[in-house]
């Protein structure tokens, strides 16, 4: 499911402090039209078109959070390139985790992987509002948030050559052909992802659409700077291990679904 913002505030009205007003802007995406890139180097970008716009409210607790966390570890897709070392307040490998979702795998790693940065974007507002939950109660503070785009949050946002690694888990598989162009494996995101890592960075895919994988086995050697390493690849320099399995991974293996995961290294 993609939601795709182009409305103002959807948190419920709240009566907490700083003002109603204000909490409910916390962590919103400007109104009008989200930010676009043109990308003209000839390659595949997904094409959102207009897709439903799933809404969600937060509960008065997650509210709450995201008064009194979003200004420190969270932002909101805009212009600004990040100063990755002065948000997390040290310097260490990170890595971006693209579509979160719910964030329970992006907890869980996080927790077993503190040496590392973790930045996840994601588009829907309740789904951050639960791993923002998840890291205030796990005390775990090697995780950021970014409200966006993921493909206009790396672009614009993260520096090149800047990424230890790159994580997409179960994306979006838009199972109708029309819709394939929605697919955020395509050949232009892959560009885009190999121009964020750092030359031996790693790019993590995992989809338990039988289909999706079909489309991604067709794209493994498609970006000459990314070296397609398989799965599994044993001496993989980070976490590969997702720790638990999700609620999109969860459904899928009820339905005997195949989860198909794939690696690849940043050349250079
Ligand atoms: C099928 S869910 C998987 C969520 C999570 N990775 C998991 O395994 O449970 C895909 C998620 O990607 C998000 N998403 C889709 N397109 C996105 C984009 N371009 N940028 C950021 N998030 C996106 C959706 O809102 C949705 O939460």
């Amino acid at each position: 499911m993609t939601d795709h913002d182009t409305a103002p505030a959807d948190a419920q009205s709240t009566t907490n402090t700083p003002s109603a007003a204000t909490a409910a802007n916390v962590g919103e995406l400007p109104p009008g039209r989200p930010l676009q890139s043109t990308f003209d180097d000839g390659l595949d970008y997904p094409r959102l078109g207009t897709v439903s716009f799933r809404r969600g409210t937060l509960t008065d607790n997650q509210q709450r959070l995201f008064v009194e966390h979003w200004p420190r570890v969270g932002k909101v897709l805009s212009d600004e390139r990040i100063d990755v070392d002065q948000w997390f307040g040290r310097t260490a490998p990170t890595i971006v985790e693209i579509g979160s979702g719910t964030g329970t795998s992006t907890a869980a790693m996080a927790a077993v992987e503190q040496d590392t940065n973790v930045i996840a974007v994601e588009l829907y507002k309740p789904g951050l509002a639960k791993l923002l939950g998840a890291a205030v109660r796990g005390n775990l503070d090697n995780i950021r948030l970014i409200r966006g785009d993921g493909i206009e949050v790396l672009n614009r946002m993260i520096a090149p050559e800047s990424l230890s690694g790159i994580r997409v888990f179960f994306p979006d598989p838009w199972p109708k052909a029309k819709h394939h162009k929605r697919r955020i494996i395509q050949s232009g995101p892959l560009r885009l992802f190999a121009s964020r890592l750092r030359p031996g960075g790693v790019l993590h895919v995992a989809t338990d659409h039988a289909d999706y994988a079909e489309w991604i086995d067709e794209l493994v050697n498609v970006e000459p700077s990314l070296e397609y390493m398989g799965w599994p690849w044993e001496d993989c320099p980070q976490l590969t291990d997702r720790q638990l399995i999700t609620k999109f991974e969860g459904k899928g293996l009820n339905k005997d679904h195949v989860i198909r995961e794939y690696l690849w290294r940043k050349r250079g």
